[in-house]
């Protein structure tokens, strides 16, 4: 019989302005290392201030070991952002807007062994601003991209707000990748789990950032919407970060996902308060 190798791959959630960046960069070279992690996505459509990203802030997580950065749909804030997506194609934005958009959304990237990894970007469309059809959008990148075949493993970062589309894309692409990951909503869902054909889903990863805020923004700049109607201008809390992702563990010889295990540490969850176990 011969055994499963098994890759490890990170996979991190929307890295969310300053708290977020110090996170990543104070713990992941220790999780590359003490997880065995092969290859590190990161979700970067937050990085610059809590929108956007900029090259210089791209070119910093790429220096930190992240192979393939995905985005969404803030990553056309800085306008110098669209040059960059055209030079590097290591930053992806969701592969389903319309023809003419610049940069890309799928990449194959070959690593450490020839371990080859592919990552497709896709955005959703309910209570979303329009874009073309994800489903349609993921099935023509299949159409060019077989798992074990053209790749060891194949990630799909969807980046989306209603948790019943990210549920129905895994479902759809069950057995076509390795895994389909949740971004957008920067609130982790306990939902990880193996899909009946062997694709890793969980309906939303979470945000890397501060949790001591309203999904990133400062709890104050925030409130006064809520509470009374008022246009407060949003502004990124800078408390100490967690770092939110999942591993990714797949079998080298089919792509299968093996296990899946979220990872959220530092920050409020690195703290004890009441009510937390
Ligand atoms: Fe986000
Ligand atoms: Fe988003």
């Amino acid at each position: 019989m011969v055994m499963a190798r098994t890759r490890s791959i990170l996979f991190i959630g929307d890295i969310f302005g300053k708290s977020g960046r110090r996170v990543v960069t104070s713990r992941l070279a220790d999780m590359i290392k003490k997880r065995a992690i092969t290859a590190v996505v990161a979700n970067c459509e937050n990085v610059a201030g809590g929108i956007g990203v900029t090259p210089p802030l791209a070119r910093d997580l790429l220096a930190l070991g992240v192979n393939v950065l995905t985005s969404g749909n803030h990553i056309w804030r800085y306008k110098e952002i669209y040059r960059f997506l055209e030079e590097e194609k290591r930053l992806l934005r969701p592969v389903n807007y319309p023809p003419g958009a610049p940069g890309h959304g799928v990449i194959v990237v070959e690593l450490e062994m020839g371990f080859r990894l592919a990552v497709i970007n896709l955005q959703g469309r309910v209570f979303m601003d329009p874009v073309d059809c994800p489903f349609r959008a993921a099935d023509q990148c299949l159409s060019k991209l077989t798992l074990g075949r053209d790749a060891h493993a194949i990630l799909v970062d969807f980046h989306a707000e209603a948790t019943s589309e990210k549920v129905a894309m895994g479902i759809h692409l069950d057995g076509r990748v390795s895994a389909v990951l949740g971004t957008h909503t920067h609130v982790p869902t306990a939902d990880a789990r193996i899909l009946p054909k062997g694709s890793g889903f969980m309906t939303d990863v979470g945000m890397t950032g501060s949790y001591d805020s309203v999904i990133g923004m400062e709890i104050s700049s925030v409130m006064p919407r809520f509470l009374r109607g008022l246009p407060t201008r949003f502004e990124p809390e800078d408390a100490e970060g967690s770092l939110a992702a999942v591993i990714v563990e797949v079998d080298e010889m089919t792509g299968r996902c093996l296990n899946l295990t979220p990872v959220l540490e530092g920050g409020v969850w690195g703290k004890k308060r009441p009510g937390m176990g």
